[in-house]
């Protein structure tokens, strides 16, 4: 799908969210209105009573085809913290079991009038084509499609760099690892570049490095010591073995040896930079402990910051068609 159709399909005719499905077609002020929303509900993980009724009477559906430890719970918190009602489809005892189409799913799922689909699939373009069939008033946000994209990662990532108190343009930002089976890669290079970043580096072995790379706006590095150098934030990706087929490195001691992110290889970069991960990590494979768990690390902020994130792309989504500022309605 071109550009032009996928902001067409993910914007309303005012240019407000109504689907989000991928990073691409969208600009930099929507992506600073999904951050600022988001600042506004961080209050609300805060209090007593983690609740706003923003979404209330609305229905959010779950639709999970792919495993998910973060993304799903913080999908289902920050729908709860919207006070909106959550179904979570179990799709191994689902009717997907037996044969059901997917757009069959959807339609059955809908005719229960829902409000909002959160997608995870393997499949590249899940998310866009049940975008293209739902009824005009539902929602459809991709929790990750293959490895196509995983647009909420990339914003709760941006969002996690601009509260550790960061500038965003003039960041130097090291993207490490499996980047040719990456989502999240491909969501945050086009998310890091339309907020203004120029100096983003792809770090990989010559195999995990996507055939034209450099198309993307990156400086494409095969050394981790030098392409680290004096970053600001580091991006450390998983080895995506259920995304392979075939041997993508000789073994993961080697990748570990060459790629891994060591205390000795973060001493090169910044001696204030801020080392992230998607998730799941796997110690001892791309990320050492000792880094997992020190000072530097924000990966478990990440998780924290899906929440507000998740929260304020729900409530944008779900009121496109309308003037609404979730700012204004918690203060009213
Ligand atoms: N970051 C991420 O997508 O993690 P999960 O696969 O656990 O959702």
């Amino acid at each position: 799908m071109k550009h032009t159709q996928i902001g067409s399909l993910q914007l309303d005719s005012a240019g407000r969210l109504r689907h989000f499905l991928t990073v691409e077609g969208l600009n930099a002020g929507l992506l600073n209105r999904i951050m600022d929303t988001a600042e506004s509900f961080c209050s609300v993980t805060e209090q007593t009573v983690k609740k706003v009724p923003l979404l209330r009477g609305k229905t959010v559906v779950n639709l999970f085809f792919e495993n998910s430890t973060r993304t799903r719970t913080t999908f289902e918190l920050a729908a709860k913290r919207l006070s909106a009602d959550v179904l979570n489809i179990n799709i191994a005892t689902s009717a997907t079991a037996k044969g059901e189409s997917l757009l069959d799913t959807i339609r059955n799922i809908e005719a229960m009038q829902v409000d909002m689909f959160v997608v995870r699939h393997a499949h590249s373009g899940a998310a866009h084509f049940i975008a293209q069939h739902v009824a005009p008033h539902v929602s459809v946000i991709n929790a990750g499609d293959g490895r196509h994209a995983h647009p909420t990662q990339a914003m709760l990532d941006l969002f996690t760099i601009r509260r550790s108190g960061r500038e965003l343009p003039a960041l130097k930002v090291a993207i490490v690892g499996d980047i040719l089976h990456s989502r999240v890669a491909r969501s945050e290079i086009h998310a890091l570049r339309l907020l203004g970043v120029r100096d983003i580096r792809a770090i990989a072995p010559r195999t995990l490095l996507p055939m034209h790379a450099e198309d993307l706006g990156v400086s494409l590095w095969t050394d981790l010591d030098a392409g680290i150098e004096g970053v600001d934030v580091v991006v450390m990706l998983r080895l995506q073995r259920e995304r392979m087929s075939g041997a993508f490195i000789p073994s993961e001691r080697e990748y570990f040896a060459r790629f891994g992110l060591t205390a000795r290889r973060l001493a090169l970069a910044r001696p204030d930079a801020i080392v992230m991960h998607p998730g799941p990590i796997n110690r001892g494979v791309e990320i050492d402990s000792e880094v997992a768990d020190g000072l530097q690390s924000v990966i478990l902020k990440q998780v924290h910051y899906g929440i507000p994130i998740r929260m304020a792309i729900m409530s944008l989504a779900m009121r496109s068609g309308t003037d609404f500022d979730p700012g204004a309605e918690r203060r009213a």
